[in-house]
């Protein structure tokens, strides 16, 4: 499904990333641990076209696709998330999910789009908050919401940036059963994550990162 061949990332003199390579297959969940700085968001953000790698190849489905913009990663089928959540703080959180479906006219959603963005609320449990501004929800509720923006593409693969770091227990029990959901759909999942439960209860592989290596 993605493979990632001998990855390196520098800023400036300091090495972030010193030759990863790695495979995911089709519809497991793989789950990337590490230290603080270690390089863990600076992977995701190569393989979503955030950034470009020094070195190294990533190939969806056989598909070289370092020289796509984000925008174009997305259509290939990568969605993400973000550790800073990156929310339209502002709008509502109906209005977070539909300005993540591609070809959308935002002032005139068509029906069709309508209704994909009343699945997605149901899927991620926020059908209720729909018209509360996505600031004023709660932070385990946020995160919900960024899951939700990362599948309204239906991108068959997703790199999820610490889901539950800092969110309570009941959201936390939510993104387990939408994660595990996520995969019975054959979705393939990349995230990043230290709690053990959480961990435990999603993961088919665990990593483990130190350095800008793989362990
Ligand atoms: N755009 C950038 N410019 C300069 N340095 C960067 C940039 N992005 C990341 N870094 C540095 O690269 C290193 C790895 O950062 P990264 O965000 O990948 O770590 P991480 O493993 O996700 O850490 P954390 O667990 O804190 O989220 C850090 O030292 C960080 O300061
Ligand atoms: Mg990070």
């Amino acid at each position: 499904m993605l493979e990632l061949k001998n990855i390196h990332k520098s800023f400036g003199d300091v090495q972030v990333l010193d030759g990863v390579s790695l495979r995911l297959e089709k519809g497991f969940v793989y789950t990337l641990m590490g230290g603080n700085g270690s390089g863990k968001t600076t992977l995701i953000n190569i393989i979503s076209g955030f950034m470009k790698p020094d070195e190294g190849s990533v190939e969806l489905k056989g598909k070289k696709i370092i020289q796509f913009l984000p925008f174009q990663v997305n259509r290939l089928g990568i969605g993400r998330t973000f550790q800073d959540l990156r929310l339209a703080t502002q709008m509502t959180v109906y209005e977070n999910i539909l300005l993540a479906l591609e070809k959308r006219k935002f002032a005139y959603p068509n029906k069709e789009q309508r209704q994909r963005v009343d699945e997605i609320l149901e899927t991620v449990s926020l059908s209720e908050k729909r018209n509360e501004l996505a600031g004023e929800i709660s932070y385990g509720q946020q995160k919900l919401l960024t899951i939700g923006c990362c599948i309204a593409n239906n991108a068959d693969m997703l790199l999820i940036d610490e889901p539950v770091a800092g969110i309570d227990k009941d959201n936390r029990l939510k993104i387990i059963q939408l994660i595990k959901q996520l995969k019975q759909e054959g979705k393939t999942i990349l995230q990043i994550e230290h709690h053990p439960d959480y961990i435990k209860e999603t993961s088919d592989y665990v990593l483990q990162m130190e350095k800008g290596v793989l362990c």
